[in-house]
């Protein structure tokens, strides 16, 4: 691995290998406090983030290195209209790893294009969001013993929930994974992401009702509807409170079923089930930072590498209005047959 853009830049290896250095740093915390002593971590958020933002923050001074970058770009040169391009190039020159959250789909990858630095990315529109799912992964396997095998249920937001994008990513390397979407239609997955799952063979089921599905799943990963993506605020207020999680649908959950929850969530767990051991949100997001210092020790440790811009494929334009080829028009147009390499869409 080089850059981060999503799980399938990871091969299995690589994520044992970062899992076991995840065991490693909760076991020994102490031994990792100057690992990165004299390194620099670009923080770079153009749409806001509580616990990605801050918990890689965390990692990198639990890990003895620094920190710089802005949470707002109000208050940087992007408010004078700087390019990701050139934003980049500059940054990565400062940094030895630069993570980025982008409200366009496909910014991580087409800020990857312009670094002397890794790049990872920290949720890029309604598209990808890797180190969640590294998140998610650590959590279930340090909690559960294993991902192999598990039935998993995904509720909520399907279409603009980039952590689940991810999530799927990842789930498709495992063995025997059983997955249930639950959402209204509105909010399927989207095409291409259904599409690498049914190619995988993966076991793909789907349910409307929370309550029917809730007795089969050994983890039940809700997830929030992304309101900042809808183009219609009257589409959202109509879709936003189809999943609730309450004590009395978790009575009919096993009675070791995992509840996991990117966060921040806005209702969709009623905070009564806060109180059920099998709620395990909180922790899992406490596991974030430590996975994330993992990361960092494998990323910063890389070597610098000039940019090198891949051939174009003359003709490509990407359809997708959320795309990041849409704003940033002197980007290659990438493409593999008729999907964007940027935000993976087919509509170009
Ligand atoms: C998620 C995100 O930003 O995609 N949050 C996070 O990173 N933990 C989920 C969300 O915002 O709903």
């Amino acid at each position: 691995m080089r850059h981060l853009i999503d799980f399938s830049d990871l091969t299995q290896e690589e994520w044992h290998a970062l899992y076991h250095s995840f065991t490693e740093i909760l076991k020994h915390p102490g031994d990792y406090r100057d690992a990165l002593r004299g390194q620099t971590l670009a923080s770079l958020f153009y749409e806001p983030s509580t616990r990605t933002r801050l918990s890689f923050e965390a990692a990198m001074q639990r890990l003895g290195g620094g920190v710089f970058g802005f949470s707002d770009p109000q208050s940087s040169s992007i408010y004078k209209g700087e390019s990701l391009k050139d934003t980049i190039a500059m940054v990565s020159g400062y940094a030895d790893a630069v993570v980025i959250r982008h409200p366009r789909e496909g910014s991580a990858l087409a800020a990857s294009l312009y670094s002397t630095r890794p790049v990872v990315n920290a949720g890029d529109g309604g598209h990808c969001h890797p180190t969640q799912t590294l998140t998610d992964l650590a959590a279930v396997t340090l909690l559960l013993g294993q991902v192999d095998g598990l039935h998993i249920g995904i509720c909520g937001d399907l279409k603009y929930g980039r952590t689940v994008h991810s999530l799927l990513s990842a789930l498709r390397r495992f063995d025997g994974i059983t997955v249930t979407l639950i959402s209204a239609p509105e909010l399927a997955l989207p095409a291409y992401a259904r599409a690498a799952c049914e190619e995988a063979g993966m076991a793909l089921r789907e349910e409307r009702n929370l309550r029917s599905a809730i007795g089969g799943l050994d983890v039940l990963y809700m997830t929030r509807v992304q309101r900042e993506r809808f183009a219609d605020p009257a589409e959202y207020e109509r879709l936003k409170d189809g999943y609730i999680l309450t004590p009395g649908v978790m009575e009919g959950a096993k009675r070791e079923m995992l509840v996991m929850h990117p966060l921040p969530r806005f209702g969709e767990i009623d905070v009564a089930v806060d109180d059920d051991p099998r709620a395990a949100y909180f922790e899992q997001a406490r596991l974030g930072m430590v996975i994330r210092m993992a990361l960092l020790l494998e990323t910063c440790r890389l070597p610098s590498l000039a940019p090198k811009i891949p051939q174009q494929k003359s003709g490509f334009a990407c359809a997708n209005p959320r795309c990041v080829t849409q704003e940033e028009r002197y980007l290659p147009p990438l493409a593999d047959g008729d999907m964007c390499r940027y935000c993976e869409s087919r509509a170009g």
